[in-house]
């Protein structure tokens, strides 16, 4: 299958590295070194796009640990690949909503800039429960507020311009549906930070 989203990401593939400044480098590394992330743990990076967190999660998980990308769009998958050629670092052309892994097969999930693009959003949270393990901590990350980013979809259009992310109400309902715990959202001007831990 290939939908008006994946179209939309392919073509924006080989300059979407140019969209970040070193100011949104410096956050999003201040952001990572918050997550708990610990040496050897194996991590979930959904729609990881060219791989923009790869770097800052590889170099802390170190070669006992690993992070799996998963992006839809082939060309942003493919330029991920490209990027990041490091033994500890996979690469997954494949939708959120049906993932390839086995139960439990991660220590923690992040989902930066890309969870109001999945089609699915309660099956994709379904899916993150299911691939990790008891007690992992999962996150959706985003350099501006809920209301900013949803903002700005709707005022490029096409392919995202519904893709939102839900109002809170929404968020806790869907996580607590499905079983995790301690759903914490931070959302103000500058950053929108959902935490959750798998319950199972
Ligand atoms: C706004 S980009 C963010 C990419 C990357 N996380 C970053 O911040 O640079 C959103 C990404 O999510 C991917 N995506 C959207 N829906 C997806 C889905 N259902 N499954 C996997 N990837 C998806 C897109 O292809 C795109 O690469």
């Amino acid at each position: 299958m290939h939908d008006k989203h994946q179209e939309f990401f392919d073509a924006l593939a080989v300059e979407w590295d140019l969209m970040f400044t070193a100011e949104d480098f410096e956050r999003l590394q201040h952001i990572v070194e918050g997550l708990g992330i610990k040496p050897g743990m194996d991590i979930l990076d959904l729609g990881c796009g060219t791989g923009i967190l790869f770097d800052m999660l590889r170099r802390i998980v170190g070669g006992d640990g690993s992070v799996t990308g998963v992006d839809f769009s082939f060309k942003m998958a493919q330029r991920a690949h490209r990027n990041f050629p490091f033994a500890n670092v996979n690469v997954v052309d494949t939708d959120a909503i049906d993932l390839p892994f086995a139960d439990s097969s991660f220590d923690m999930a992040v989902a930066f800039s890309a969870f109001p693009h999945f089609s699915n959003q309660r099956r994709a949270v379904d899916e993150v429960h299911r691939v990790v393990k008891d007690g992992a901590a999962c996150y959706v990350i985003h350099l501006e507020s809920s209301r900013e980013i949803n903002k700005v979809h709707q005022r490029i259009g096409g392919a995202v311009e519904h893709d939102e992310i839900p109002p809170e109400g929404t968020l806790r309902e869907m996580f607590n549906s499905n079983k995790f715990a301690d759903v914490k959202i931070i959302d103000h001007p500058g950053l929108f930070l959902l935490s959750a831990v798998s319950s199972k």
